[in-house]
């Protein structure tokens, strides 16, 4: 132990801590199978992998099972009941953590309760370092460019279809309860509560989508992430109707494996658009399966923790501690990424 190869998986086997433990399989390193249930853990174990199981509840659990890790990825969702624990754990084994949560305001309470004491250790922390939250904040961050402040960021998510897993459905709930059932938006330069209707609009698409039917203020964890470092005061994210449809589904169904990787046949495209004054620029994604491609991000972003390749410490998002474009470049084989010219309006 100790090689500085072994990355903890704390949720490992998850739907998608499945996926993290294979991509750092391929990547060289070594997944340290971390969760509470004991039996789900043996039931993944396989050769030259080793399970250690620990609770949230019980933090000694937690440093016995970061023994020997360089890092730890926490795909354990609910993030509200999970990231603290794991933090604290990381901060005392004093090693990097990076977590997939899509709830906003489990996002918003590790920046809150962590920011200080992480950048006095000098330890990096990325929440939401997944499709949802790490990756719209790459592509806003890479569309800014030069920019240092916009007027507004657009992020719509054209997915073709949406099963989602227990962790999504269940953390879903929980920042719902969490909001006392109003919605959430990101304007004036601030988080907004409030009752009204989701607005239903057409998002322009490029080809081949093209346009789809979108729910507007469908609000992700990208209204955290990308104003945590860039001067924006609109953060707007939006959803094919479709796909929002699928998720509150009461046949809702989890997604089920279609190539030899586990990746489901959903496929997504992310179109952003930064807009200055009267110019625009835009850059594009499109990948398949969101959760599936939840692992390649968090992996990378070890990577490049362990290698030193980051910008800042503390708690930050993906956009602030990496630099952007060059980070979706080396994803080339999980994303297909397109760059238009500025537009001017
Ligand atoms: N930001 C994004 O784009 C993105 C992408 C992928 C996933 N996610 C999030 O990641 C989370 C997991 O998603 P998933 O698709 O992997 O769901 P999943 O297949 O249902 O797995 C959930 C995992 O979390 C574990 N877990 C839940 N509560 C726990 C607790 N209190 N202590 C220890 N383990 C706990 C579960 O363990 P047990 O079986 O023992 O309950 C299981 O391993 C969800 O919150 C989801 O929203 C976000």
């Amino acid at each position: 132990m100790g090689s500085g190869r072994n990355v903890a998986v704390f949720g490992a086997y998850g739907h998608t801590g499945r996926f993290v433990v294979a991509e750092l399989r391929e990547r060289g390193y070594i997944p340290l199978l971390l969760g509470r249930d004991q039996d789900k853990l043996l039931a993944l174990t396989q050769p030259g992998l080793e399970a250690r199981q620990s609770s949230v509840d019980d933090p000694p659990s937690l440093d016995r099972a970061l023994n020997g890790a360089a890092a730890v990825i926490n795909c354990a969702g609910p993030f509200v009941t999970t990231a603290a624990p794991l933090v604290e754990a990381a901060l005392r084994a004093g090693i990097p953590y990076v977590d997939v949560a899509a709830e906003i305001e489990a996002n918003l309470d590790t920046f809150a309760h962590f920011a200080e004491r992480a950048r006095a250790a000098g330890i990096v922390v990325v929440p939401a370092m997944a499709f949802f939250g790490g990756l719209g904040d790459l592509l806003v961050t890479t569309a800014m460019g030069d920019w240092t402040a916009a007027d507004e960021a657009h992020i719509a998510y054209g997915l073709s279809s949406w099963h989602p897993t227990g962790g999504t459905l269940a953390s879903g709930a929980v920042s719902g309860r969490r909001r006392g059932g109003r919605r959430v938006r990101y304007t004036g330069g601030r988080l907004e509560y409030h009752d009204e209707a989701l607005p239903t609009l057409e998002w322009p698409f490029p080809a081949p989508l093209g346009p789809q039917s979108v729910i507007g203020e469908f609000t992700m964890a990208d209204v955290v992430t990308v104003p945590s470092h860039l001067a924006v005061p609109e953060v707007r994210t939006y959803m094919t109707a479709k796909a929002a449809a699928d998720l509150t589904a009461p046949d809702a169904s989890a997604p089920a494996a279609v190539d030899k990787h586990g990746r489901s046949a959903q496929t997504f495209v992310v179109d952003v658009l930064v807009r200055s004054g009267g110019t625009e620029r835009r850059v594009v994604a499109a990948g398949q399966d969101i959760y599936a491609i939840s692992a390649p991000l968090a992996v990378e972003a070890v990577d490049r923790i362990l290698t030193g390749r980051t910008r800042t410490a503390g708690v930050a998002s993906a956009g602030a501690v990496f630099d952007a474009p060059d980070f979706l470049r080396a994803l080339s084989s999980h994303l297909s990424l397109h760059v238009p010219l500025d537009t001017h309006g």
